[in-house]
């Protein structure tokens, strides 16, 4: 884990007072009130609009009527309503300084980074709107994150501009005790939106799952602010509370409406929102090691995928279980395929995966039993494996749990194995 003693993002004398912050939590809960009451008034609205989709883990419907419609993209609203809960707040954090006159002391530099902060998210929600109104393909859904983590990555060089990383003891004998990664350090927080937003999105599929893990991060990113702000370097996770405390509001509010059984979708919107908010606090408040280890699932899900991800192994267009309609549960959703039909590398991770009891084969398969058929690879899909046909709620209740015992590592790992490695813990 790399440590950073430089100096804070927000100034401390403009935000240390506890108003902004009191203010900050008195809207969030009101945006919590606000998006359980105006979602479901907007659920006709998108249906009308073609924004709506089928619950694939449903029953089918009776013969000759049509399967319900599931309003799709509700993340946009949660979207707007955490970008007007900020632009009501922005007076508050940096208005003091402003009503003191003094153009030289008002702090231009931090009231930048929030601006663009915002404008980044916004990018970002209106990228994911466009992807989930106009189905995207998945090489288009790399750019989308890229593009939006430009303007803060130059409001950070202008800012900021510090490229320099701790190295852990280990290494500190042969190289130093920091490097300084340069144009690479940029490259890799541009990577960061990309992998925060498409993380979220293919760890999905059933109902709460989204809206769900990305609470639980950003509850986890909550505490971990919380217990850093009366550390010794409390400003940039005050700046990132001002952030996470209407995001979680926002996100409940959604939770609520997307759990069991599912009256809205979260769309793909939603993920983009989410993974670049979390994108952007780890950036600004300079904790990304931090926050990448509140994704462990997701790393490990992404890790599990790339197999299909980059065609290694065929990917069909949903991954996500399958629903057996006379057990009411989910199981585990296959591919198949002719092992001989992949080349050298997807034959490789096929033997290697079923060598280790990470996926689960059936050979001789298909019409002319020469086919084998395999999971899809998500932790879904593993999780159904471990445990056997589920039902939905469950599911989603044990993949959040494994979302939360992560969390408890992330702190572990942060807080106890990081002293092993660093003399200093930021
Ligand atoms: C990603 C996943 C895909 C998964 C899908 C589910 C990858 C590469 N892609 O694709 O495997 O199937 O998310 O969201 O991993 N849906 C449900 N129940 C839910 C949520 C979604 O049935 O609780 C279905 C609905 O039909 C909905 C659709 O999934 O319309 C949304 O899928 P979308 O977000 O467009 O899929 P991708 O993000 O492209
Ligand atoms: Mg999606």
């Amino acid at each position: 884990m790399t440590l950073n003693n430089n100096s804070s993002t927000i100034n401390e004398s403009v935000i240390g007072l506890d108003g902004p912050l009191v203010i900050n939590i008195i809207l969030s809960i009101i945006g919590f009130f606000v998006t359980v009451r105006i979602i479901p008034l907007f659920g006709g609205l998108f249906i009308q609009a073609g924004l709506s989709g089928k619950d694939l883990n449903k029953p089918l419907p009776a013969k000759g009527k049509e399967a319900k419609q599931v309003p799709e993209a509700l993340g946009v609203i949660c979207g707007a309503m955490f970008l007007i809960i900020m632009f009501i707040f922005i007076p508050f954090p940096f208005g003091k300084k402003w009503f003191e006159n003094d153009a030289n002391k008002f702090p231009h530099n931090e009231f930048v980074e929030f601006i663009v902060a915002l404008l980044s998210i916004c990018c970002m929600i209106f990228l994911g709107f466009a992807d989930d109104v106009l189905n995207l393909k998945w090489r288009h859904k790399l750019w989308l994150p890229t593009m939006a983590t430009l303007p803060l990555l130059m409001v950070y060089m202008v800012n900021f501009g510090s490229t320099t990383v701790v190295l852990p003891k280990p290494f500190t004998q042969y190289i130093g005790t920091s490097v300084d990664l340069r144009f690479m350090y940029y490259v890799y927080m541009g990577m960061l939106g990309v992998f925060c937003t498409n993380a979220i999105n293919i760890l999905a599929g059933i109902n709460g799952i989204e809206a769900g893990q990305s609470l639980v991060i950003g509850l986890s990113i909550v505490v971990f602010n919380c217990y850093e702000l009366y550390g010794s370097w409390p400003s940039a996770h005050r700046f990132s509370l001002y952030f996470m405390l209407p995001y979680c509001a926002v996100c409940a509010g959604l939770l609520y409406h997307n759990w069991y059984p599912s009256r809205v979708f979260v769309g793909d919107t939603f993920c983009y929102f989410s993974g670049m908010t979390f994108a952007v606090v780890a950036i600004l408040g300079h904790f990304s090691k931090t926050v990448l280890l509140f994704f462990i699932p997701q790393i490990v899900n992404f890790l599990y995928s790339v197999p299909q991800l980059f065609h290694f192994v065929p990917c069909p267009r949903h991954r996500l279980p399958s629903f057996n309609e006379k057990t009411n549960k989910l199981e585990m959703s296959c591919t198949r395929f002719r092992l001989d039909n992949l080349n050298i590398i997807g034959r490789l991770i096929v033997r290697l995966l079923r060598l280790l009891h990470l996926i689960h084969v059936v050979d001789n398969v298909g019409e002319d039993k020469k086919e084998i058929q395999v999971n899809n690879f998500t932790i879904i899909n593993f999780v159904l494996k471990l445990v056997g046909p589920t039902h939905e709620q469950t599911l989603t209740v044990y993949l959040l749990l494994i979302q939360v015992l992560c969390s408890v590592g992330a702190f572990i790992i942060r807080y106890q194995l990081a002293r092993l490695f660093y003399d200093v813990v930021d």
